[in-house]
Protein backbone atom coordinates (compact mmCIF):
# COMPACT_ATOMS: atom_id res chain seq x y z
CA UNK A 1 0.00 0.00 0.00
CA UNK A 2 1.19 3.34 -0.88
CA UNK A 3 2.68 5.69 2.17
CA UNK A 4 2.20 9.43 2.91
CA UNK A 5 3.61 11.42 5.24
CA UNK A 6 1.41 13.57 7.19
CA UNK A 7 2.94 16.70 8.62
CA UNK A 8 0.98 19.06 10.80
CA UNK A 9 2.82 22.52 10.46
CA UNK A 10 0.24 24.97 11.01
CA UNK A 11 0.39 25.51 14.56
CA UNK A 12 1.60 29.57 15.76
CA UNK A 13 4.92 28.40 18.28
CA UNK A 14 3.07 30.53 20.98
CA UNK A 15 5.48 29.13 23.61
CA UNK A 16 8.40 29.81 21.71
CA UNK A 17 7.26 33.35 21.68
CA UNK A 18 9.54 33.94 18.36
CA UNK A 19 8.41 36.96 15.58
CA UNK A 20 7.18 34.18 13.36
CA UNK A 21 5.65 30.85 13.75
CA UNK A 22 8.42 28.46 15.18
CA UNK A 23 8.50 26.30 11.96
CA UNK A 24 10.13 28.97 10.31
CA UNK A 25 12.87 29.82 12.27
CA UNK A 26 16.60 28.66 11.03
CA UNK A 27 18.63 25.91 12.57
CA UNK A 28 21.95 26.03 11.16
CA UNK A 29 21.21 27.73 7.51
CA UNK A 30 17.47 26.27 6.98
CA UNK A 31 14.09 26.35 8.89
CA UNK A 32 13.17 23.82 11.15
CA UNK A 33 10.25 23.10 8.28
CA UNK A 34 12.99 22.70 5.53
CA UNK A 35 14.67 20.33 7.12
CA UNK A 36 11.21 18.19 8.68
CA UNK A 37 10.40 17.93 4.86
CA UNK A 38 13.91 17.13 3.51
CA UNK A 39 14.03 13.88 5.95
CA UNK A 40 10.41 12.81 4.23
CA UNK A 41 10.88 13.44 0.91
CA UNK A 42 14.06 11.80 0.66
CA UNK A 43 13.09 8.67 2.01
CA UNK A 44 12.66 6.12 -0.34
CA UNK A 45 9.02 4.67 0.82
CA UNK A 46 7.57 7.70 1.16
CA UNK A 47 5.37 8.28 -2.00
CA UNK A 48 3.81 11.70 -0.67
CA UNK A 49 4.18 14.28 1.98
CA UNK A 50 0.94 16.39 2.45
CA UNK A 51 2.15 19.57 4.70
CA UNK A 52 -0.79 21.41 6.71
CA UNK A 53 -0.35 25.16 6.89
CA UNK A 54 -1.67 28.10 8.77
CA UNK A 55 -4.36 29.79 7.17
CA UNK A 56 -1.73 32.81 6.86
CA UNK A 57 1.27 31.48 6.31
CA UNK A 58 3.40 33.98 4.06
CA UNK A 59 6.63 31.64 4.65
CA UNK A 60 6.23 28.24 3.27
CA UNK A 61 6.88 29.50 -0.49
CA UNK A 62 10.17 30.61 -0.25
CA UNK A 63 11.17 27.18 1.12
CA UNK A 64 13.61 24.96 -1.18
CA UNK A 65 10.65 21.95 -1.15
CA UNK A 66 7.46 24.34 -1.56
CA UNK A 67 8.05 23.45 -5.58
CA UNK A 68 8.38 19.39 -4.62
CA UNK A 69 6.67 17.45 -7.34
CA UNK A 70 5.57 14.96 -4.68
CA UNK A 71 4.87 17.28 -2.09
CA UNK A 72 0.93 18.41 -1.32
CA UNK A 73 -0.15 21.65 0.45
CA UNK A 74 -3.36 22.22 2.04
CA UNK A 75 -4.88 24.52 4.61
CA UNK A 76 -4.27 23.54 7.97
CA UNK A 77 -6.83 23.77 11.06
CA UNK A 78 -7.84 25.09 15.06
CA UNK A 79 -5.55 22.39 16.71
CA UNK A 80 -3.12 20.09 15.39
CA UNK A 81 -5.68 16.95 15.30
CA UNK A 82 -7.74 19.28 13.14
CA UNK A 83 -4.72 19.56 10.92
CA UNK A 84 -3.91 16.03 10.66
CA UNK A 85 -7.52 15.01 9.30
CA UNK A 86 -7.76 17.87 6.98
CA UNK A 87 -4.18 16.51 5.57
CA UNK A 88 -5.31 12.90 6.00
CA UNK A 89 -8.62 14.24 3.66
CA UNK A 90 -6.44 14.75 0.95
CA UNK A 91 -5.55 11.16 0.67
CA UNK A 92 -8.02 9.86 -2.32
CA UNK A 93 -6.53 6.29 -2.08
CA UNK A 94 -8.43 3.93 0.40
CA UNK A 95 -5.66 1.88 1.52
CA UNK A 96 -3.14 4.58 1.89
CA UNK A 97 -0.87 4.35 5.04
CA UNK A 98 -0.04 7.78 6.62
CA UNK A 99 3.12 8.74 9.00
CA UNK A 100 2.04 11.87 10.72
CA UNK A 101 5.16 13.35 11.96
CA UNK A 102 5.32 17.17 13.21
CA UNK A 103 6.96 20.18 11.53
CA UNK A 104 8.76 20.56 14.63
CA UNK A 105 11.00 17.86 14.97
CA UNK A 106 13.55 18.48 12.39
CA UNK A 107 16.26 15.49 13.81
CA UNK A 108 13.90 12.55 12.49
CA UNK A 109 16.27 9.83 11.15
CA UNK A 110 15.79 8.01 8.14
CA UNK A 111 16.81 4.89 10.76
CA UNK A 112 13.72 5.76 12.83
CA UNK A 113 11.32 5.80 9.89
CA UNK A 114 12.73 2.67 8.78
CA UNK A 115 12.38 1.03 12.89
CA UNK A 116 8.27 1.88 12.47
CA UNK A 117 7.65 0.93 9.12
CA UNK A 118 9.09 -2.22 10.39
CA UNK A 119 6.64 -2.49 13.00
CA UNK A 120 5.20 -5.40 15.13
CA UNK A 121 1.11 -6.16 15.15
CA UNK A 122 -1.56 -4.97 12.92
CA UNK A 123 -2.55 -2.13 15.08
CA UNK A 124 -0.48 0.70 13.79
CA UNK A 125 2.58 2.13 15.90
CA UNK A 126 3.82 4.81 17.00
CA UNK A 127 7.85 6.10 18.27
CA UNK A 128 8.35 6.65 21.74
CA UNK A 129 10.43 6.70 24.75
CA UNK A 130 10.79 5.12 27.96
CA UNK A 131 10.69 7.33 30.81
CA UNK A 132 13.79 7.86 32.13
CA UNK A 133 13.30 9.83 35.69
CA UNK A 134 10.88 8.71 38.49
CA UNK A 135 8.00 9.48 38.29
CA UNK A 136 5.62 11.59 40.65
CA UNK A 137 2.05 12.51 41.14
CA UNK A 138 1.13 15.34 42.65
CA UNK A 139 -1.63 16.09 44.91
CA UNK A 140 -3.96 19.11 45.95
CA UNK A 141 -1.60 21.02 47.70
CA UNK A 142 1.54 20.21 45.00
CA UNK A 143 3.42 18.20 47.44
CA UNK A 144 3.87 14.32 46.28
CA UNK A 145 0.94 12.40 46.65
CA UNK A 146 3.02 9.29 45.44
CA UNK A 147 5.72 7.74 43.38
CA UNK A 148 4.00 6.35 39.69
CA UNK A 149 5.89 3.08 38.98
CA UNK A 150 8.26 4.21 35.53
CA UNK A 151 8.74 0.80 33.93
CA UNK A 152 5.07 0.66 31.88
CA UNK A 153 5.75 4.64 31.26
CA UNK A 154 6.64 5.91 28.02
CA UNK A 155 6.83 9.75 26.23
CA UNK A 156 5.04 9.80 22.77
CA UNK A 157 7.00 10.92 19.52
CA UNK A 158 6.22 11.42 16.20
CA UNK A 159 6.12 9.58 13.68
CA UNK A 160 3.14 7.71 14.31
CA UNK A 161 1.77 5.27 11.65
CA UNK A 162 -1.79 4.42 10.82
CA UNK A 163 -3.64 3.28 7.99
CA UNK A 164 -4.40 6.80 6.34
CA UNK A 165 -8.44 5.76 6.35
CA UNK A 166 -8.86 4.80 9.81
CA UNK A 167 -7.09 7.53 11.15
CA UNK A 168 -9.53 10.20 9.23
CA UNK A 169 -12.41 8.28 10.91
CA UNK A 170 -11.50 8.10 14.45
CA UNK A 171 -10.16 12.07 14.15
CA UNK A 172 -13.36 12.71 12.63
CA UNK A 173 -15.31 10.62 15.59
CA UNK A 174 -13.00 11.80 18.42
CA UNK A 175 -13.85 15.40 17.62
CA UNK A 176 -17.59 14.83 17.01
CA UNK A 177 -17.24 13.53 21.16
CA UNK A 178 -15.37 16.18 22.02
CA UNK A 179 -12.34 14.17 23.58
CA UNK A 180 -8.75 16.10 23.54
CA UNK A 181 -6.76 14.12 20.95
CA UNK A 182 -3.02 15.11 21.02
CA UNK A 183 -1.58 12.42 19.38
CA UNK A 184 -2.48 10.33 16.28
CA UNK A 185 -2.20 6.77 19.12
CA UNK A 186 -5.32 9.14 20.88
CA UNK A 187 -7.86 8.83 18.51
CA UNK A 188 -6.85 5.12 17.60
CA UNK A 189 -7.09 4.10 21.31
CA UNK A 190 -10.39 5.75 21.79
CA UNK A 191 -11.53 3.32 18.74
CA UNK A 192 -10.22 0.04 20.84
CA UNK A 193 -6.85 -0.02 18.69
CA UNK A 194 -3.76 -0.93 20.56
CA UNK A 195 -0.69 0.80 18.56
CA UNK A 196 2.85 -1.00 19.10
CA UNK A 197 5.30 1.54 20.88
CA UNK A 198 8.74 1.48 19.05
CA UNK A 199 11.43 2.60 20.50
CA UNK A 200 12.88 5.90 19.00
CA UNK A 201 16.33 7.51 19.06
CA UNK A 202 16.26 10.28 21.49
CA UNK A 203 17.61 12.80 19.49
CA UNK A 204 14.00 13.09 18.05
CA UNK A 205 12.87 16.30 20.15
CA UNK A 206 10.35 18.43 19.68
CA UNK A 207 11.27 22.14 19.16
CA UNK A 208 8.80 24.02 21.82
CA UNK A 209 10.80 26.54 23.77
CA UNK A 210 13.97 28.96 22.81
CA UNK A 211 16.40 26.04 24.89
CA UNK A 212 15.42 23.82 22.81
CA UNK A 213 16.89 25.44 19.37
CA UNK A 214 20.59 25.10 20.74
CA UNK A 215 19.83 21.23 21.32
CA UNK A 216 18.46 20.62 17.73
CA UNK A 217 21.73 22.69 16.06
CA UNK A 218 23.49 20.18 17.91
CA UNK A 219 21.79 16.94 17.17
CA UNK A 220 21.89 18.37 13.32
CA UNK A 221 25.50 19.54 12.92
CA UNK A 222 26.79 16.55 14.81
CA UNK A 223 24.90 14.34 12.19
CA UNK A 224 26.45 16.55 8.77
CA UNK A 225 29.27 16.25 10.63
CA UNK A 226 29.34 11.95 10.01
N1 LIG B 1 0.07 22.22 14.60
C1 LIG B 1 -0.81 22.25 13.52
N2 LIG B 1 -2.03 22.85 13.64
C2 LIG B 1 -2.40 23.42 14.80
C3 LIG B 1 -1.52 23.38 15.91
C4 LIG B 1 -0.29 22.77 15.79
O1 LIG B 1 -0.47 21.75 12.43
N3 LIG B 1 -3.60 24.01 14.87
C5 LIG B 1 1.39 21.60 14.43
C6 LIG B 1 2.56 22.53 14.78
O2 LIG B 1 2.86 23.36 13.66
C7 LIG B 1 3.67 21.57 15.16
C8 LIG B 1 2.91 20.33 15.68
O3 LIG B 1 1.55 20.50 15.32
O4 LIG B 1 4.46 21.18 14.07
C9 LIG B 1 3.10 20.15 17.17
O5 LIG B 1 2.46 21.22 17.86
P1 LIG B 1 3.17 22.22 18.88
O6 LIG B 1 4.57 21.78 19.16
O7 LIG B 1 2.24 22.44 20.01
O8 LIG B 1 3.31 23.57 17.97
P2 LIG B 1 2.52 24.94 18.14
O9 LIG B 1 1.08 24.65 18.39
O10 LIG B 1 2.87 25.78 16.98
O11 LIG B 1 3.21 25.56 19.44
P3 LIG B 1 2.43 26.16 20.75
O12 LIG B 1 1.57 25.04 21.28
O13 LIG B 1 3.54 26.56 21.68
O14 LIG B 1 1.63 27.34 20.24
MG1 LIG C 1 0.46 23.57 20.18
Amino acid sequence: APLYAVVPAAGVGKRMGADRPKQYLLLNDRTILSHTLSVLLSHPRIHQVIVALGPEDGYFDSLEEASHPRLIRVDGGRERSDSVRLALAAIEDKAAWALVHDAARPCLHHDDIDRLLAFPGDQGAILASPVRDTMKRAGADGTIDHTVPREALWHALTPQLFPAEALHQALVRGEQAGAVITDEASAMEREGWHPALVAGRPDNIKITHPDDLRLAQLYLASREAQ
